[in-house]
């Protein structure tokens, strides 16, 4: 039997590209040794946005389009919404009894910003287990491996923790989920800070070609490169950090080469990274209208994946509940 793969993805905004290169791409590889869980995850989503549920339901749909469109699967792979998978609460209230509060008071993505989730009205005891949440996430379906980046290792840390306390209380044998950590390349934003929905930077994917003009004009570049003629520096150049991810080596050698002497002005610089990244979303575009153009057979994907989920989110519970003699 191949291992399981787990990973998901909260439904908060439309995907950009370092959703793509952080995560979307690791996952789209790893379905050729893995069995994959992708999960929509609209509980998590609400954990600091609960005021605002109708955007979300929005971004659900969306995301699970941009996934098929970049190579998921949904044959292959099991995609599903977390919200349609009830066994998945079940085995999160389980868990928040053998979770000393000890084990949550220490998680970082919480302890750091307990501040800022108050100053949002965020401080809610939902975002305090959001970790306990992803645990059954993961257990709900036996999870072997977890691809996540390096932000999310405490939480995958607390998840073994959580699971081995659960075997060794209950005799059940889910898997210890481990990390399978991203690589990921730096992906600054438009502005040269690091890529975020809050800071505004982001370059969205799957967009129609002039809205990536258009956001391409708008980068920022080298700030000492102020004249045509002065020769700029691409090492700090967000334009050319976007080239290494779009453009081919070849290209990149002669922007890193032309930028240096002022062979090339920075629109038509930009102009080349609109041009390769438009290429690069063409297909999964053409894929993600063709979704768009049919609801019902998204609709039905959907539906398959989250019966299939529910179906392993069964077996599981069932066999929980079992040794708790339920
Ligand atoms: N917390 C993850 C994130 O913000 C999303 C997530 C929810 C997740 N449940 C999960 C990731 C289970 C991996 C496994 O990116
Ligand atoms: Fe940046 Fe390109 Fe301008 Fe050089 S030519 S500063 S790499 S945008």
């Amino acid at each position: 039997m191949k291992q399981r793969v787990m990973s998901g993805m909260r439904t908060t905004n439309r995907l950009h590209i370092g959703n793509y290169f952080g995560a979307l791409k690791n996952w789209v590889e790893l379905q050729k040794d893995y069995d994959c869980f992708f999960g929509a995850m609209n509980w998590h989503a609400l954990t600091d946005g609960y005021k605002t549920p109708d955007i979300f339901t929005k971004f659900t749909k969306d995301m699970i389009m941009d996934w098929i469109a970049f190579g998921i699967d949904p044959k292959k792979s099991i995609v599903y919404i977390q919200s349609e998978i009830p066994e998945v609460l079940e085995l999160q209230m389980l868990f928040s009894m053998i979770t000393p509060l000890g084990w949550l008071d220490r998680v970082t993505t919480w302890k750091d910003s307990i501040e800022d989730l108050k100053s949002k009205d965020a401080y809610n005891l939902g975002r305090y287990s959001y970790p306990v949440l992803q645990t059954a996430d993961i257990a709900i379906f036996k999870g072997n491996k977890v691809p996540v980046g390096l932000d999310q290792v405490p939480h995958l840390e607390l998840s073994r923790e959580i699971v081995r306390r659960l075997n060794h209380l209950y005799k059940t044998k889910i898997p210890e989920p481990a990390q399978l950590l991203t690589e990921n390349p730096a992906i600054v934003g438009t502005d040269g800070r690091k890529m975020s929905k809050s800071y505004g930077n982001i370059i969205p994917l799957l967009e129609e070609p002039q809205v990536i003009v258009d956001m391409a004009k708008k980068m920022v570049t080298d700030p000492a490169r102020v004249r045509r003629t002065d020769p700029g520096n691409p090492e700090v150049c967000p334009v050319f950090m976007t080239h290494k991810l779009f453009s081919p080596t070849t290209e990149q050698a002669e922007v890193d080469r032309d930028c240096r002497t002022a062979a090339i002005g920075c629109m038509d610089c930009k102009m080349k990274l609109a041009t390769n990244i438009n290429a690069f979303m063409k297909k999964p575009l053409e894929k993600r209208k063709e979704l768009l153009n049919n609801p019902g057979q998204l609709d039905e994907i959907i539906e398959d994946g989250c019966e299939r989920a529910r179906a392993e989110a069964k077996k599981t519970m069932g066999e929980v509940r079992s040794e708790l003699g339920w």
